[in-house]
């Protein structure tokens, strides 16, 4: 018990260990995110219902979206922003490795008559030609991907976009970086928790790496006959930063913004979002 104690507490090094699927893909674990991205009123999963509405009315103006034109939305969830971008017209698809959301997604596509592609695919390893007139990756997912992963995803998206074409992009700030703090503890849970159905215990480690503006939720969910770790890794930038990986992966940028919905960039708030077009 104190050797899995010490190893659960010591500081992992900088991105050991990609454990998203198991954040999303777990049939329980994916059970609870559905519902806190369907509850409009928590920004837990996405953000609210109101926010979505706005950041797709504007999308839809910004980038000129309407019959043939074509958005790629990654780690599009159940398809919360995919179904508004898709009323404007435009083909829209939508990428996610979490079966319970994409199927979600697809069922209410067909209830509504819209026009999606939803594709059930880790977007790390997506192939496909240039088509695209927008790509979007929302509510901060390139926070969660190491440099060589997001070096990766950059790569896929320059080689989907049309001439021309834009990605649109939020990340965590250096503000949300600073207000963080280190913590340990741990919780037990008699059953139908977050985690697990099962009665069990949960420790929670969060690690802050000062000179890469890193930070790390590490979860143990320890059950009576199974052990489970997930690491959730969260990089923060400022806009200089997240350009300069950006240029570097073939992208100019047009703009920073305060939010995918188009408000004003402020450098005290916990985000930000970026318009770019392919080089
Ligand atoms: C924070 S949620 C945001 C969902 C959606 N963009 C929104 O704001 O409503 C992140 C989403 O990305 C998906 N995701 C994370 N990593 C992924 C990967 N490597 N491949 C495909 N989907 C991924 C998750 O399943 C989840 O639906």
């Amino acid at each position: 018990m104190f050797d899995d104690l010490q190893e659960m507490n010591c500081r992992p090094t900088p991105w050991e260990r990609y454990t998203a699927d198991q954040l999303w893909t777990d049939p329980w674990v994916s059970s609870q995110m559905l519902a806190y991205h369907l509850d409009g009123s928590n920004a837990i999963a996405s953000r609210g219902s109101e926010f979505i509405g706005r950041a797709t009315g504007w999308m839809t103006g910004r980038f000129g979206l309407g019959p043939g034109k074509r958005v790629a939305d990654f780690g599009c969830g159940p398809g919360l922003y995919a179904q508004g971008l898709a009323k404007s017209g435009a083909a829209v698809t939508g990428v996610d490795f979490s079966p319970r959301s994409i199927a979600y997604a697809q069922e209410q596509a067909t209830a509504q008559g819209l026009n999606i592609d939803y594709r059930c695919q880790n977007y790390l390893e997506c192939e496909g030609e240039a088509v695209y007139d927008l790509i979007t990756l929302i509510y901060c997912d390139l926070c969660a991907l190491s440099p060589a992963q997001r070096a990766r995803l950059l790569k896929i998206f320059r080689g989907l976009l049309r001439p021309g074409g834009a990605l649109l992009l939020d990340v965590f700030s250096l503000a949300r970086f600073r207000g963080l703090a280190e913590s340990t503890g741990y919780e037990f849970c008699p059953g139908d928790g977050f985690w697990a159905q099962e009665p069990h215990y949960v420790f929670q480690n969060s690690f802050k790496y000062e000179p890469e503006y890193l930070a790390l939720d590490r979860y143990t969910i320890v059950l009576p006959q199974e052990r489970r770790e997930i690491f959730n890794w969260l990089q923060h930038f400022t806009p200089e930063y997240l350009a300069s990986e950006l240029v570097a992966g073939g992208f100019e940028r047009v703009e920073t913004l305060g939010s995918v919905a188009g408000d004003a960039y402020d450098p005290e708030a916990d985000d930000f979002a970026m318009v770019l077009t392919a080089a």
